[in-house]
């Protein structure tokens, strides 16, 4: 459905004000032959118009030939800005880059940071940006999930389809992902609402089975035959059932690389304009699945590279898995019941 110009231009200036993007500030905007016109444009004229200076920073695509798929989600960590130190430089001196390209798990994203450079990604279609616009509300209740999970020292996730699995906590930071930058040398995506982290090294312990309507990426489908991972000390080192247990042993395979089948970050879904339903209404090759991502009540894991938060996995292969009707428990305190937020059961 075609978005209005002007609708994604208030978008833009929405989360802009939220990041609190001033008068005078650099804003680099990274772009790729992928990058969506629209979003590009009002990206420009909204980030005029608030009277920052604008540098358009348009790389070459990568990864064509390495990559199966077309979702840039599906490899990851070597980008077209890896090696390229005139555009790693233009970004470091910005006090904002908007990543219109997709720089996920790359050391020079950590790097263009860690200079207090911040960076906010915008790859979904305008229809999913309109929608899942960001809000302080958004922000609230992902930080409010935040506090409960910094805490803990353990999450166990179970379902009635068999997971029964332990992630061991601490070891690693925490992703707040709500949607817009608001600190110096953040990192967010815009649309989000969720909050991760990343088990100890080599401690998951236990049974994942996704099921019939559990959602992965990269096929960004819905899983019709159930899958049983075996997790032992932070690896999968079994996976059984049917054909899409065929389809995950044969992806990952391709790889050829141990780590790829390492525990990343876990977490649950905090955003309740984000649907389950959604994923099957648009072209897969038209979004990178968010509403699946961040959808209120889900156990979202992933497989492949902790590299992101300073560990020493960097697979290229990313996998993520948004799960339904799981229950997740922090020391023993539940936070997510069968599929919903705790704090929606108690209203
Ligand atoms: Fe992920």
């Amino acid at each position: 459905m075609a978005v209005a110009d002007m609708e994604l231009f208030n978008a833009w200036i929405q989360v802009l004000q939220l990041s609190n993007l001033k008068q005078g500030q650099s804003v680099s905007i990274l772009t790729d032959p992928g990058t969506h016109p629209q979003t590009l444009s009002t990206a420009i004229a909204a980030t005029l118009s608030l009277g920052a200076t604008v540098t358009r920073v348009d790389l070459p695509a990568v990864n064509a030939a390495r990559s199966l798929s077309r979702d840039k989600t599906a490899y990851v960590g070597s980008t077209a800005l890896t090696g390229n130190r005139a555009a790693i430089a233009a970004l470091k001196a910005s006090d904002l880059v908007l990543d219109l390209m997709l720089l996920l798990f790359s050391p020079e994203q950590d790097e263009i940071m860690k200079g207090g450079t911040k960076i906010l990604l915008a790859v979904e279609p305008p229809e999913v940006l309109v929608r899942l616009v960001p809000t302080l509300e958004d922000r609230r209740d992902v930080l409010a999930a935040a506090a409960l999970l910094e805490q803990a020292r353990s999450m166990r996730v179970t379902s009635a389809a068999g997971t029964n699995v332990e992630f061991p906590l601490g070891a690693y930071p925490l992703l707040k992902e709500y949607g817009f930058v608001d600190e110096p040398g953040k990192w967010d995506h815009w649309p989000s609402g969720f909050v991760a982290t990343w088990p100890n090294d080599h401690t998951a312990q236990g049974k994942i089975v996704l099921d019939c309507g559990d959602i992965w990426t990269p096929w960004k489908e819905y899983i019709r035959s159930p899958i049983e991972l075996t997790i032992e000390k932070g690896y999968v080192t079994s996976i059984d059932g049917g054909l899409d247990a065929e389809f995950l042993k044969d992806y990952m395979g391709t790889f050829n690389d141990p780590d790829a089948y390492a525990i990343s970050h876990i977490g649950w879904g905090l955003q309740k304009r984000a649907h389950w339903s959604v994923l099957g209404l648009f072209d897969k090759e038209a979004t990178l699945g968010m509403d699946a991502r961040a959808f209120a009540g889900n156990f979202l894991f992933s497989l492949g590279p902790n590299n992101e938060v300073g560990g020493s996995n960097n697979s290229p292969c990313h996998i993520d898995i948004p799960m339904r009707n799981c229950t997740v428990a922090l020391d023993g305190v539940e936070v997510v019941r069968k599929g919903k937020l705790c704090e929606e059961l108690n209203q």
